[in-house]
């Protein structure tokens, strides 16, 4: 499954995409070995203090409310499983590498507070389709619009103008990458997913969570849909948001999952209830 290769090949050629550093290199490793255990994660974290206190802070929070205290990776694996501790890791990591882009000032703010409501959105869409692995749907939701801080760190003046666009014209990111002919934010997610070595299923979230139908028949079609579907409900949620409004569903993608109109209003009211206890995620 490959997007667009001509734009592929052409952003590949850019040198100064952000690349991941050697201990975060080893938790992808992890990450994608079906495997590796625990202490292969423990390991290679406890050599990153700074990623193993924040790792910590956010097993801790209230957002997984637990009442007693966290206080080794081990014992976060214990409680919140596996799943959940590696992708806390790759939240963190992503966090540092895309959305501390100083030539872009506090403009990646919104945007990481679109990434977490968009995770939270997308995990309550799990449960409610009843999708077992609800763990894979948070970060799917995080990172779906990574693609968009590549293009950040490659030519900030090209956000510039397309956030300006979009706000004159009141259309959507996507629509006016669309417009203007240019590789949109799923090319750019596409590429970097690769380039990191990020497991498939947050590749395909991260370049057709716009145009969920052209994945075709993919064992992670229905992930893509509910990605899709977090998307435009996070940003229903939040209309504010200049770099994500405007957004419409796929009748075929909310239809596959089996999605009834009324649990749009539940999982709207859930997410700002959960919302409430993200805080850490906004003071990694
Ligand atoms: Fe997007
Ligand atoms: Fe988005």
């Amino acid at each position: 499954m490959d997007i667009d290769q001509e734009y592929t090949k052409y952003i590949e050629e850019f040198e100064d995409l952000p690349t991941l550093d050697f201990i975060h290199q080893k938790v992808v490793a992890v990450v994608n070995d079906p495997t590796s255990s625990a202490s292969d994660l423990n390991e290679i974290i406890s050599k990153d203090p700074s990623l193993s206190s924040r790792i910590l802070k956010l097993a801790n929070s209230a957002y997984y409310g637990f009442p007693k205290s966290v206080t080794s990776l081990t014992q976060a694996v214990v409680i919140l499983g596996f799943k959940t501790v590696k992708n806390l890791a790759l939240s963190v990591m992503t966090y540092d590498k895309l959305f501390k882009n100083p030539r872009m000032g506090e403009k990646l703010k919104t945007l990481w507070f679109h990434a977490v409501n968009t995770a939270v959105v997308s995990e309550i869409v799990a449960e409610t389709v009843g999708y077992p692995s609800k763990e894979d749907l948070f970060i799917c939701g995080l990172l779906h619009d990574v693609g968009k801080n590549v293009l950040a760190m490659i030519s900030p003046e090209t956000v510039e103008t397309i956030l300006e666009l979009s706000k004159k014209y009141r259309l959507p990111f996507y629509e006016v990458e669309t417009k203007l002919e240019v590789p949109n934010h799923q090319n750019f997610g596409n590429v970097l997913c690769r380039k990191w070595n990020l497991p498939d299923v947050i590749t395909l979230s991260v370049s057709f969570h716009h145009t969920p139908l052209e994945i075709g028949k993919n064992p992670n079609a229905d992930v893509v849909y509910m990605v899709h579907v977090a998307d435009v409900i996070s940003n229903y949620i939040h209309p504010d948001q200049s770099w994500t409004g405007g957004l419409k569903i796929e009748e075929k993608a909310w239809n596959t999952l089996g999605l009834k109109p009324s649990a749009v209003r539940r999982i709207i009211k859930e997410t700002k209830e959960r919302m409430k206890n993200s805080k850490d995620f906004f003071e990694l």
